[in-house]
C-alpha cells in the first residue's frame, strides 16, 4: 500500500476576496460569493451552525446516512473510490466507510489547514483508508490527485451543499461531477427539501446567533483580508425564504448611510441597503431529479427522511 495519507494543494489563482468585493460592490444589487465564508473561522462557525438545534439538515441527514449505510452499500459495492467537494470535517462520510469499505477517500475543500486536520484524524479513526486530501476551490474543478488508485468512483455531496448553487450553476457541476465519475460512476448527494417557511426561517435565524456570526464573519474578512476599512457593527444579518426563487436568502443589512473605499473606489450604502450573501435553494424530488437529468445522471434510487424534512438521492451517469 502507498501512503496513508498524502495532501494536494491546488489553491486557487480564482477570484480573491478582494476582487470579489470590488465586483460584487459595483453591481446595482451588492453580493459576495458564499464561499468566501469558509476561512478557518468560518468555517469553525458552519460547524458551530450545525450543532444549532434549529439547523435540522445536518441531523436529519446523519440520522438518513446511518440508517440507510447498508442499503446503500448494496447498491454501490465496495471498493470504490470515493471522493467528496467540501468535504469539511469529514462527520457524514465516516458513517458510511464501514460499509462503502472504500479502496481510497478524497476530500476536497478550499479551506486548507481545516482540511489537513480533518484528513489527519479521519486516518487515525480509520487506519486502512488511504487519504488523499486536495486542497481546492470545488466550484472550479474536482481534481482528482494521481497519488489516487483507479477503480469505479463515487462522488459524495451531502449537507445539500448543492442548493448553494443558482440552478444554472447547479447544472454545470452536477455535469462536472458527472463528467468526473465515468460512465461506472456514482453520486450520492443530500438535498434540502421544500417545507413549511417557518422551519426553514428558524434553521437560518438561530437564537444563539451562529448563523449571524457566520454571516458578519464576512465583513471580518473584508476588514482584516482587504484595503477595504468597514465596521461589521454598522452590519446586521438577515435570512428568510422567497417562495418565487424556492430559495433562502441570506444579507447583510447596511444599518447606516456609509461609504466603503477601496484603492479609488468609493461604494455608497444607504440604509437597509443589503449585500446578498448567499442563496440556500430547495428542491422537492421532482424537481431535483429533473436538475440532475439535465447534467445526464438517472436515478438508482432516492430516500425522503420523515416529514419530508430532507432527500438523499443516489444518481449514476446516464
Ligand atoms: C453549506 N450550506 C449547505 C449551508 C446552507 O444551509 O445553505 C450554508 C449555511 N448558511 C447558513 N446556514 C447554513
Amino acid at each position: 500500500m502507498g501512503k496513508r495519507i498524502t495532501f494536494h494543494d491546488h489553491k486557487p489563482k480564482t477570484l480573491s476576496l478582494q476582487q470579489a468585493v470590488i465586483e460584487g460592490f459595483s453591481k446595482e444589487r451588492k453580493s459576495i460569493p458564499p464561499k468566501f465564508f469558509y476561512d478557518e473561522r468560518g468555517s469553525a462557525l458552519f460547524a458551530a451552525i450545525c450543532d444549532q438545534p434549529e439547523y435540522y439538515p445536518p441531523d436529519v441527514e446523519q440520522a438518513m446516512l446511518t440508517r440507510l449505510a447498508q442499503e446503500i452499500a448494496d447498491l454501490t459495492g465496495t471498493g470504490r473510490v470515493i471522493f467528496e467537494p467540501g468535504a469539511g470535517s469529514t462527520a457524514k462520510i465516516r458513517l458510511l466507510l464501514e460499509a462503502l469499505r472504500p479502496l481510497a477517500y478524497v476530500p476536497m475543500d478550499i479551506s486548507c489547514e481545516f482540511l489537513k486536520q480533518a484528513a489527519a484524524d479521519l486516518v487515525d479513526e480509520f487506519p486502512w483508508l488511504p487519504v488523499h486530501a486536495t486542497c481546492v476551490d470545488f466550484t472550479h474543478s474536482l481534481p482528482i490527485p494521481e497519488t489516487a488508485p483507479p477503480g469505479r468512483r463515487l462522488a459524495f455531496f451531502p449537507g445539500s451543499s448543492i442548493g448553494n448553487f443558482s440552478p444554472q450553476a447547479a447544472c454545470e457541476f452536477l455535469t462536472l461531477v458527472h463528467q468526473q465519475i465515468g460512465p461506472d460512476g456514482l453520486l450520492l448527494i443530500g438535498v434540502d427539501t421544500k417545507k413549511d417557511p417557518d422551519i426553514l426561517h428558524a434553521a437560518y435565524n438561530d437564537a444563539a446567533g451562529v448563523t449571524a456570526a457566520f454571516n458578519l464573519n464576512l465583513l471580518h474578512r473584508i476588514r482584516n483580508e482587504t484595503d477595504v476599512e468597514c465596521n461589521p457593527e454598522n452590519f446586521d444579518h438577515q435570512a428568510f425564504y422567497n417562495p418565487e426563487q424556492g430559495r433562502i436568502e441570506m444579507h447583510l443589512v447596511s444599518r447606516c448611510r456609509q461609504t466603503l473605499r477601496l484603492n479609488g473606489y468609493r461604494f455608497e450604502l444607504a440604509e437597509g441597503e443589503t449585500v446578498h450573501t448567499e442563496n440556500s435553494y430547495k428542491y422537492t424530488p421532482q424537481e431535483f431529479l429533473a436538475q440532475a437529468s439535465r447534467a445526464g445522471l438517472r436515478e438508482v434510487r432516492h430516500w425522503v427522511a420523515e416529514q419530508d424534512l430532507f432527500a438523499l438521492y443516489l444518481l449514476a451517469g446516464a
